[in-house]
């Protein structure tokens, strides 16, 4: 059976750069709440009488979409695949209870990245908006600037990649997701990762991590 892959970090922390790699070596699924709803952000959710009737009012002020709409999304995407790379969820306690009542896992990888760092990333990410593939203005800049090395799509910034944003992302991150890594680190399973080197040597750790548990 194809491995069934967990990635935490912070927001910025590298989890779709590695995912990506993760899904070319080990042929799995990428399943990412993340990019669920931002193809979801207008979805009306009305009738859950939740604070907001749409998930992107949530996204685009940096705070968590509530469970319920997040959790529905990640029993599909998982009952739907063989092996896959989970990025995005859990993100807080109850989301972890959850998952575990869902799937069991095989690794568990936690990259590690200092809040400077992150901001410094997340504002200056560029994503193309034909494919996906995720580029920095300075660490891992396109060859022609705002198009794409890939396809030639033209390259946005995330509407929450804002530094006031951003900072609020990794504040919710700290109350929210912090304990499931505590969690997972309590269980014995958690593989922590030097997120703060370059996308080649986190991968190198990546790699080797799933192959020792897998
Ligand atoms: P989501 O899309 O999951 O965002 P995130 O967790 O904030 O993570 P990011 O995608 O921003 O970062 P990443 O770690 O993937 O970094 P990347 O590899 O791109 O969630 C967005 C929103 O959706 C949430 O705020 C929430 O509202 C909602 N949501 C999602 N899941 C939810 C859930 N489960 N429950 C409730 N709400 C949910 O890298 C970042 C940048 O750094 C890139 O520019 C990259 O080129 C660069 N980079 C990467 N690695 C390196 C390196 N090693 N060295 C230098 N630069 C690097």
């Amino acid at each position: 059976m194809d491995p069934h892959i967990l990635i935490l970090g912070a927001p910025g922390a590298g989890k779709g750069t590695q995912s990506d790699r993760i899904v070319s070596e080990f042929g799995v699924e990428h399943v990412t709440t993340g990019d669920a709803l931002r193809s979801n952000k207008e979805m009306d959710i009305g009738h859950l009488d939740l604070e907001y009737d749409t998930p992107g009012e949530y996204m685009d002020r940096g705070e968590l979409v509530p469970d319920v709409v997040v959790n529905e999304i990640v029993d599909k995407a998982l009952s739907e695949a063989d092996g896959y790379v989970l990025d995005g969820y859990p993100r807080n306690l109850e989301q972890a209870e959850t998952l575990s009542e869902m799937t069991d896992l095989d690794a568990v990888l936690y990259l590690d990245v200092d809040e400077d760092v992150l901001v410094d990333r997340l504002t200056g990410r560029r994503v193309c908006e034909e494919c996906g593939a995720t580029y920095h203005v300075d660490f891992n800049p396109p060859e022609e600037e705002g198009v794409c090395d890939e396809c030639g799509g033209d390259l946005y910034q995330r509407e929450d990649d804002t530094e006031e944003t951003a900072r609020e992302r990794i504040r919710v991150y700290e109350e929210n997701t912090q304990p499931v890594v505590e969690f997972y680190d309590d269980e014995g399973r958690l593989v922590r990762i030097d997120g703060e080197q370059t996308p080649d040597e986190v991968w190198d750790d990546v790699r080797d991590a799933i192959e020792a548990n897998a």
